[in-house]
């Protein structure tokens, strides 16, 4: 799904990372460890197409997707969770996960996708009408991968 070659990312002109190469296939999940600093959340801006690659490729889906911008990518069914949540506080749970779903055209779809992400994640089901700021941390969390799924 995702292949990543000699990639070199950075902040203007400066880069950070250097010759990083990973693959992730269909249903795997692939961590990338490192101390504070390494690089980890430079290299998923890069993946999400928030910062562009000084050198190397991205594939996905058999796409180089070098030069697509974010929020095409978005479309193609890239998503980044960010670390700190950044969540719609006022909005209810179900308005956040409604966002995540904007790119979704068919009602149908965005209504089964929906249901998917109750059945991983009960509690927000139960909560749908709640503010996301008056959740946990936690149910915060499971609310931005909700969200991004
Ligand atoms: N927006 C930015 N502008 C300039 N330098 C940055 C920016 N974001 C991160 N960096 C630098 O890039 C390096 C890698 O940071 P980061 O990817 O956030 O590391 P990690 O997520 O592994 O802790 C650090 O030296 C950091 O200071
Ligand atoms: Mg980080």
């Amino acid at each position: 799904m995702l292949k990543v070659e000699n990639l070199k990312l950075g902040y203007d002109n400066v880069p950070v990372i250097f010759d990083v190469s990973l693959e992730v296939h269909e249903k795997e999940v692939v961590s990338i460890v490192g101390s504070n600093g390494a690089g980890k959340s430079t290299i998923l801006r890069g993946l999400s197409g928030v910062i562009k690659p000084m050198a190397g490729t991205i594939t996905f889906m058999g796409e180089t997707i070098n030069h697509v911008p974010a929020h095409r990518l978005v479309e193609m069914g890239m998503a980044h969770v960010p670390e700190g949540r950044q969540l719609f506080g006022k909005l209810s749970v179900r308005e956040n996960l409604m966002l995540g779903a904007y790119v979704l055209k068919d009602e149908k779809t965005k209504k089964d996708c929906l249901e998917q992400v109750y059945d991983l994640f009960p509690r927000l089901k139960e909560r749908e009408d709640q503010a996301a700021e008056t959740f946990s941390g936690g149910e915060q969390q499971m609310l931005a991968i909700a969200r991004g799924l």
